[in-house]
């Protein structure tokens, strides 16, 4: 029989070390409109599903009187419980202890959680609020970070790896999310820099404040860092619940199936979305919408690179990703941005099992100098290669054009597109009318006595031969040209007929991506 005094002398210690830095630290961190690592961890999972590992882990450190500091835990929370029933692993730093600064033994915490995680394949959440490395350890700090480094980078492609910073991640500290698979920052109270605005000022002049450095702002619109930004620290929480419901919980497993819209649903408006003129833009957001189910669409960087959309729905049940170029947007040309968000995202879809949807309609990669300059070579080809090296189930949908290099890389039959379908609208081709008959007809237009008039003869008969997916499709190119309003039962039948797809890639060490 257990004494009272030791059950007492537990509950004593646990409730001591779940109180991090104490009641004012705790009270200041909600001064500053942020919740503690406790506080957000109740709000990602389930009611009452957190088991917590290592409560009784203190720092060891003797150096600049740092065994003063009464705290009876580390800056850092560890353990596991479940979203909507399914396991994940999880730590939150604690802010209120060491300003949640990563030492030798908060690096061990998250160390034994990401190989628990990676041994029993459940995904990985880390809720990220410190200032950074722990300056009084040192280089065992620095150790600490490339320990989790290393633990990401073996982690990617095994388990889905997700990030949220919810106050300051400095330094080099940005690296561990940088490696993981989704950024979720909270607008106002998280940033990331590599260099903080007192470095920025004293090397470059330049006066910047922490929000205009790597705000979320300026994360999901400008550089890409940041995949959902959200305005509250719930709503963080609350999105990333949300996205684990499209993903499998490791690479061996499928995401789940969510079955509740009708898989025959015909969709009249679909016929008339793509308007007459082939210049004028339309929402492919609407197209998305109107053929997945229930109309939901969970939107990644969707602040960023705003000529390409990629997420995910599901169809028929199924969870998919979707990449669809954006004809509201610049034309839904492929540029640097639009093409290495649509690569990152191809290869998260293909690590994680799930089929990929392309909608194409592109007028090909955006021309100029600052284009050719900072390389969209480069960029063009990460989008191909992971196209290319892609092996889940694919399935392409052309709605308008598909011009150029562009025609290939949107994962077209010759990379091994699985089903790839066009709406009577398609227009495949080199590139478009205007541009080829002033190219292939120069001289004839030079020569005529109307030009004008000639110009329009000669665009015409190119939209003949060539505005159309017919020419592709008596190639088998287009695998089927289809009524618009069918194309939702169409892309389920599709994706049940793939579902035992096989398709490998030749053995080798890893591919040369064009990084
Ligand atoms: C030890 C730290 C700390 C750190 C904060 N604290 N950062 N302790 N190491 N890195 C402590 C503070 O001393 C303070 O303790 C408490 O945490 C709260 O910090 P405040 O400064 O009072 O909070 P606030 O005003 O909100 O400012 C937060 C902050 C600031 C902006 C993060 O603390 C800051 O600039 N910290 C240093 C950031 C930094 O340069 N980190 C190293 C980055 S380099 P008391 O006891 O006074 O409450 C790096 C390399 C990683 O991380 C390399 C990996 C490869």
């Amino acid at each position: 029989m257990i004494e009272k005094s030791k059950i007492h002398e537990l509950n004593e210690l646990k409730s001591q070390s779940r109180m991090g830095g104490g009641s004012e630290r705790i009270e200041a961190q909600h001064k500053k409109g942020r919740l503690t690592a406790r506080e957000r961890l109740d709000l990602l999972l389930d009611k009452g599903s957190f088991r917590e590992v290592d409560p009784f882990v203190v720092h060891r450190t003797h150096d600049f009187d740092l065994d003063k500091q009464k705290f009876m835990s580390d800056s850092v929370v560890t353990g596991w419980g479940t979203i909507d029933g399914r396991l994940v692993y999880v730590f939150s730093q604690d802010f209120t202890v060491f300003g949640g600064s990563l030492g030798e033994v908060h690096a061990e915490k998250i160390c034994k959680i990401m190989d628990m995680a990676m041994k029993n394949g459940a995904p990985l959440i880390g809720l990220n609020d410190s200032g950074g490395a722990r300056i009084q350890e040192g280089v065992v700090a620095l150790g600490g970070y490339a320990d989790i480094f290393l633990r990401n980078t073996m982690a990617s492609g095994v388990i889905p790896q997700i990030s949220a910073i919810m106050g300051p991640c400095a330094g080099g500290a940005v690296y561990s999310p940088a490696l993981t698979d989704f950024i979720f920052m909270t607008r106002s109270t998280s940033y990331m820099f590599v260099t903080g605005p007192d470095v920025v000022k004293t090397v470059t002049h330049e006066e910047v404040t922490q929000e205009e450095l790597g705000g979320a702002s300026v994360h999901s619109e400008k550089s890409g860092v940041c995949h959902v930004a959200a305005d509250s620290e719930a709503d963080t929480l609350y999105l990333i619940r949300k996205l684990l419901g499209y993903l499998p919980q490791n690479n061996m497993e499928d995401a789940p199936f969510v079955n509740g819209d009708d898989p025959l649903r015909m969709e009249e408006a679909l016929n008339s979305i793509v308007p007459d003129d082939p210049n004028k833009p339309y929402d492919i957001k609407d197209v998305i919408g109107l053929i997945v189910d229930n109309g939901q669409f969970y939107e990644i960087h969707e602040n960023y690179a705003l000529n390409i959309v990629v997420g995910f729905a599901r169809l028929g049940g199924h969870s998919i990703g979707i990449i669809a170029n954006q004809p509201a947007m610049l034309a839904g040309v492929l540029d640097i941005d639009a093409s290495e968000k649509a690569a990152r995202f191809v290869r998260f879809c293909d690590s994680f099992n799930i089929p990929i949807l392309t909608f194409v309609d592109v007028p090909g990669f955006l021309p100029g100098t600052n284009q050719e300059h900072h390389g969209i070579i480069r960029s063009g080809a990460k989008l191909l290669y992971a196209y290319c090296e892609a092996t889940v189930p694919k399935l392409t949908v052309i709605t308008r054009k598909a011009y150029g290099g562009a025609y290939d890389v949107m994962s077209s039959k010759h990379i091994r597109g699985d089903v790839n379908l066009a709406w009577p609208t398609a227009e495949i081709a080199v590139m478009g009318p205007d541009g080829a008959v002033n190219i292939i007809f120069r001289k004839e237009l030079e020569k005529a006595k109307d030009p004008v008039k000639k110009k329009a003869e000669l665009v015409a008969d190119y939209k003949d031969k060539f505005a159309n997916p017919y020419v592709a499709a008596a190639r088998g190119y287009v695998d089927d040209v289809i009524e618009p309003k069918e194309t939702r039962p169409r892309l389920i039948n599709a994706l049940e007929m793939l579902s035992n797809k096989r398709d490998a890639n030749p053995a080798k060490k890893h591919g040369n991506i064009p990084l």
